[in-house]
């Protein structure tokens, strides 16, 4: 059966159906698509913009009683919050590339040189394909599954269409991944390993989003992950959220610091930590929420530091590529969440975005790409400016690889001497 999957669902659907040839359970406890604007819901299925107001849709639930003993007796990877996510309960028998449950680490060396009391690293980078996207991606694989989609697809700034190729690989199902052609090139080769259709577009990420949502109307049977799929897509990011309360001990963290591209990822931690809240999972308390951009793309920090909900879109110039969308989708929320939780968003040059990736990498031993920097280096600048109480748990999140990312840095760092294979040329050094 061919789906049309860029097909507007415009039945309402308060009742909670879901389309017509799906399986009973297709998306687990997930109730209907509901707008963030004005709550109307529509029948889950491959929708994603509200037919009221053409206002996105996000996942709506019915959850079950869920305790944290079951989610600690499953696998260690982001299906142990299978109940929460828009999964079959029999997602585990499907292959993916399963990741999630990554590292939490206590950064002591990096808080006492921020000066920090409590800092934690939620580290992501050590997921399949090296950044958070893995888990968005685990859950888009899912949903383009019950619902046929014969090609799996991405817009991507390189970290989502790594993952999309690896996931698509897993599935046995044909990946076509789009990127700007100015990405860095460890990020193409990361693609191509595991997909012949790496398509590299002449424009920045908005051109190829906009390309992107031009094919989901034009192709039948594709899969966007983060274009028609989104919704489904999104709640994957919810995992970190999970995550970061289960390792501290059931418990939500004072502050966190999280990079912003589209925003999605800020959104979806908040929204994890309030799902928590709400299931009885962790005790409600206040937790305050800050964004990090790169100056050169940072119209949400922008529009927070005028006091304005009216985001401008910018055009792109740093070398924090995998944050480059200038044209946030999830911008608004972004703003909405950190005024509201007391958190902010600032912005930090491409300099400093280099210094925190070496302050990460010096202090830590966790070596991140550009996004990472971004968030370390914003870390540290909102402990200077004040706006970031270091006397408060914080957690910052990694989503990505330093690997992918060498040449920002790799001007910067190298031998402190060649020398000959000799005691004598050591010593002659002067290294030590
Ligand atoms: C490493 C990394 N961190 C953060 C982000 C930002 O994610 P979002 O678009 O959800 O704000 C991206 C987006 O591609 C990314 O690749
Ligand atoms: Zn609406």
């Amino acid at each position: 059966m061919s789906t049309v999957l860029h097909e507007t669902t415009t039945a309402a659907a308060s009742t909670g159906s879901t389309r017509k040839g799906l399986r009973e359970g297709a998306f687990g406890h997930a109730r209907a698509l509901a707008c963030r604007e004005c709550g109307h819901e529509v029948e889950l299925g491959p929708s994603y913009a509200c037919p009221e107001c053409f206002g996105p849709l996000e996942v709506a639930y019915d959850f079950p009683n869920v305790t944290r003993e079951e989610i600690a007796a499953g696998p260690a990877n982001i299906w142990r919050y299978k109940a929460l996510l828009p999964v079959p309960s029999d997602i585990e028998q499907s292959p993916n590339t399963e990741p999630g449950f990554t590292r939490l680490l206590q950064a002591h060396n990096l808080g006492r040189e921020l000066g920090i009391d409590t800092l934690w690293v939620k580290d992501d980078s050590t997921n399949p394909t090296n950044s958070f996207k893995d888990r968005v991606v685990a859950c888009a694989l899912s949903a383009a599954r019950e619902l046929d989609a014969k090609v799996f697809a991405c817009p991507s700034t390189g970290n989502l269409a790594n993952a999309v190729a690896a996931a698509g690989a897993r599935a046995g199902m044909k990946t076509v991944v789009f990127i700007p052609s100015n990405l860095e090139k460890p990020k193409q080769v990361n693609s191509a390993v595991y997909t012949d259709h790496l398509v590299a577009v002449d424009g920045n990420y908005d051109d190829v989003n906009k390309l992107a949502s031009e094919i989901a109307g034009e192709e039948e049977g594709w899969a966007f992950v983060n274009v028609n799929v989104r919704p489904f897509y999104a709640e994957g990011s919810k995992t970190l959220g999970y995550e970061i309360a289960e390792q501290l001990g059931w418990r939500l963290p004072d502050q966190v610091v999280i990079p912003v591209a589209s925003g999605s990822q800020l959104t979806k931690v908040d929204k994890a930590f309030r799902e928590l809240v709400a299931l009885g999972l962790v005790e409600d308390k206040p937790y305050k929420v800050f964004g990090a951009q790169a100056t050169g793309c940072s119209p949400v920090s922008v529009a927070y530091k005028a006091g304005t909900d009216a985001i401008r879109p910018v055009k792109p110039d740093t070398i924090a590529k995998s944050l480059a969308i200038g044209n946030p989708a999830d911008g608004i929320y972004v703003l909405d969440i950190c005024r509201r939780s007391g958190g902010a968003v600032e912005d930090i040059t491409d300099d400093e975005v280099r210094d925190g990736i070496l302050l990460l990498a010096r202090t830590e031993g966790i070596f991140t790409e550009t996004a990472g920097g971004t968030t370390v280096g914003v870390l540290k600048k909102l402990v200077e400016t004040g706006q970031l109480d270091p006397t408060l748990e914080t957690v910052v999140i990694n989503t990505g690889m330093g690997l992918k990312t060498l040449d920002a840095v790799a001007d910067r760092v190298g031998p402190a001497a060649t020398i000959a294979p000799s005691y004598d040329a050591f010593v002659a050094s002067g290294v030590l």
